[in-house]
């Protein structure tokens, strides 16, 4: 079965998708993403998605390319067309085609919509999850508005490479005074030595992650002790725990930092809980 995507109103072979040579995303990385997680061919957290999707778009004055209503049609449709049982949804939306001038486009442009799906392979997830992944530290580099989930990844890609490169699976960020603030692709956590689960403030300084609000909710509903505060890398090498949260990783536990072992170097309880349960807490549609 060959594979679709959905590209400015056509669904289209996989093979044969493209976009314009003048897509501002393209040419400026000018636009915005959503990825979502698919379960049993249902969106996981569909609603809290695109909220996020209409305020990336709102910071950046990109309009909607279509009514929310229509683009859950759409990514429903990119599901059911690749038969996807379990995977992610890839939705982008860019500012448009038009000849290149770094200024916004002549009003009227016409936003780009790109929808994608691809599936995941359960059994090699968990068997992370249950191994734990290693991450490095790289020094925070990015701009200052990455609470806008901008398609503009380039320092996110080559922390992600220096990772692989040094046999880890993510690279953390830490911030000029010491703090994490999240990684290249997932929000970062630690549970301390007295069981207190530490993620940081979702201000300006990382994305809101969806995992991360739903993982809030679950902490929130079972009364497990909580403090949103960023934390530094040694207080990570001390912690009990450390996982990162994201669609495409759920709730993965972090055993090791910079080579250096976390609590004691296997997958901590609370964040094997947190991952079996997660689904509880989220939202099918
Ligand atoms: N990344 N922080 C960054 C920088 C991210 O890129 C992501 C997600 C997250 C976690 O957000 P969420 O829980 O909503 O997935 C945090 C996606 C998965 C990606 O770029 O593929």
């Amino acid at each position: 079965m060959s594979r679709i995507a959905y590209v400015n109103g056509r669904y289209v072979p996989r093979a044969a998708a493209c976009v314009h040579v003048e897509d501002r995303g393209y040419q400026f990385a000018d636009g915005v993403y959503e990825v979502c997680e698919v379960r049993d061919g249902k969106l996981v957290d569909e609603r809290r998605h695109m909220a996020r999707l209409v305020r990336s778009l709102g910071e950046l004055r990109i309009p909607l390319p279509m009514s929310l209503s229509a683009l859950s049609v759409v990514l429903h449709e990119v599901v059911r067309r690749n038969r996807l049982g379990y995977g992610l949804v890839y939705l982008q939306v860019t500012r448009g085609v038009a000849r290149r001038d770094h200024a916004f486009p002549p009003p009227g442009t016409r936003p780009a919509l790109v929808v994608t799906a691809n599936g995941l392979d359960a059994a090699r997830a968990d068997a992370m999850a249950a191994a734990g992944i290693a991450v490095i530290t790289v020094p925070e580099n990015r701009w200052e508005r990455v609470d806008i989930k901008a398609t503009a990844l380039l320092p996110n890609v080559l922390a992600k490479q220096a990772a692989r490169e040094r046999g880890a699976r993510e690279a953390w960020y830490v911030d000029r005074d010491g703090y994490v603030t999240e990684g290249a692709s997932s929000n970062a956590w630690i549970v301390t030595g007295d069981g207190k689960l530490v993620t940081r403030p979702a201000d300006f300084g990382i994305l809101k992650g969806i995992t991360r609000a739903v993982v809030l909710d679950a902490i929130r509903a079972q009364g497990l002790a909580l403090e949103e505060r960023p934390f530094t890398v040694a207080e990570a090498l001390e912690a009990r725990e450390a996982f990162l949260t994201s669609a495409t990783q759920l709730v993965m536990p972090v055993v090791r930092i910079d080579g250096r072992p976390v609590g004691n170097g296997v997958p901590g309880p609370l964040a094997t809980a947190l991952r079996r349960g997660f689904h509880a807490f989220a939202a099918f549609s």
